[in-house]
């Protein structure tokens, strides 16, 4: 109840965040790219979406539980993947993982988080799903793979919106280069937060640590670039088709916008569309991501998967009402962590489960299905 009253909402833990992580590490998770419109239309086009309150309704005790490619998920929310977690918090990949078994939603681990897929499988729960960013070289991409599914993650979602890198010029004014460098303007921001840089400290220092297992395979790579960027490659459909190939548990496309190519994905037997913008931290033209949701969604039967801009409980439900079968947070549980170190997953769980259950109090509705009879229209 103590966590609830000082830090009751998403802006709380940010705000708290800010103040407890080093600033380079805080620009790297929050800012988008260019001047950050797109970043700023996901929330704002969530918010303008309206339910018509519902009164005279009785009690109601609504069901949370969501099915999702084979899986039935406590909560229709979960973790999006973050690469280099362990840089916003110490060890935040199981962290996260353990919150995400313990809550029963999906914890997704990102190819270039900070801890290999097996330093998470201890603590991974059922149902978790693992992200891809595409390899050159078809070895990495079977090897991958196959560590993937040996930890524990049943579904791969291959993240397609990355063709080419972002420039997040926010995130490079703070000091960040690629890779980073302990120049003393960081060393400067890492010394004015002492709770942060102990505990950085204690764990290591944050590398890709799946990445870095390649890198043998690789001598000839220049050693000053980002290892990201140099194992993977920019994919195409004789891509796509080769990861389905390699995997042959549920597989999601994440990245999806336009509608237009719906059918080609579907025809390519991928399981489920994760409709993101990647929280506009790679394209400040494209549209708010809840802005093509509903055209997807009347594209396609495949299950939706929904992400970017997220800002709570409300947000949820806004986006399950337009067509997503699941929706997605990436920033907001890093602000958990920088806030509350291990304790900020479960608050978090907590506050978007709690602001669901008031919100869907007043708009009258027992069944996540049911939401859209109570929109608004727009
Ligand atoms: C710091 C940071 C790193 C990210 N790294 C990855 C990544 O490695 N792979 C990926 O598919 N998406 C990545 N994303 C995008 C998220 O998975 C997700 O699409 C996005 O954060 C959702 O928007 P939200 O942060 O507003 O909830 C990253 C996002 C952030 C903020």
């Amino acid at each position: 109840m103590e966590l609830h009253s000082t830090y009751p909402g998403l802006p709380d833990l940010r705000a708290a965040a800010r103040k407890r992580i080093p600033k380079f590490v805080f620009e790297y998770l929050d800012s988008g790219t260019g001047l950050e419109t797109t970043t700023s239309s996901n929330a704002r086009r969530l918010q303008d979406i309206k339910f018509m309150p519902s009164i005279l309704h009785g009690t109601q005790t609504p069901d949370l539980t969501t099915k999702l490619l084979g899986h039935s998920y406590a909560r229709p929310f979960g973790i999006a993947p973050v690469g280099m977690s362990g840089l916003i918090w110490p060890d935040a990949e199981r962290l996260l993982a353990a919150e995400a078994a313990k809550a029963n939603i999906p914890y997704c681990l990102s190819t270039v988080a900070s801890q290999t897929p097996e330093h998470v499988a201890p603590v991974l729960g059922d149902g978790a799903w693992f992200q891809l960013y595409p390899p050159k070289d078809e070895r990495i991409l079977k090897d991958i793979t196959r560590r993937a599914k040996d930890a524990g993650f049943e579904a791969l979602a291959l993240t397609v919106d990355v063709p080419v890198a972002s420039r997040r010029e926010r995130q490079t004014r703070s000091g960040l280069t690629q890779p980073p460098r302990l120049s003393p303007r960081i060393l400067w921001q890492i010394a004015q937060r002492p709770t942060w840089a102990l505990a950085t400290a204690k764990n290591g220092a944050p590398r890709m640590r799946l990445l870095d297992d390649y890198i043998d395979d690789n001598r000839n790579l220049p050693p000053t670039e980002h290892i990201g960027y140099l194992l993977r490659t920019s994919p195409d459909l004789d891509y796509l088709r080769q990861v389905r190939a390699a995997w042959d548990g549920p597989l999601i496309l994440k990245g999806v916008m336009d509608a237009n190519q719906v059918k080609t994905l579907h025809n390519e037997g991928v399981d489920a569309l994760w409709v993101s913008n990647h929280a506009g931290r790679q394209f400040d033209g494209a549209p708010a991501s809840i802005d093509v949701l509903p055209e997807i969604r009347a594209a396609t039967k495949l299950p939706l998967i929904f992400d970017s801009g997220i800002g709570g409980g409300l947000d949820i439900l806004r986006a399950l009402a337009l067509g997503a079968d699941f929706v997605m947070l990436g920033r907001a549980w890093h602000y958990a962590l920088g806030a509350l170190g291990a304790n900020g997953p479960a608050h978090l769980t907590d506050v978007l489960h709690k602001d669901i259950l008031a919100n869907l109090g007043q708009i009258g509705v027992e069944h996540l299905e049911d939401l859209p009879q109570r929109l608004v229209p727009r």
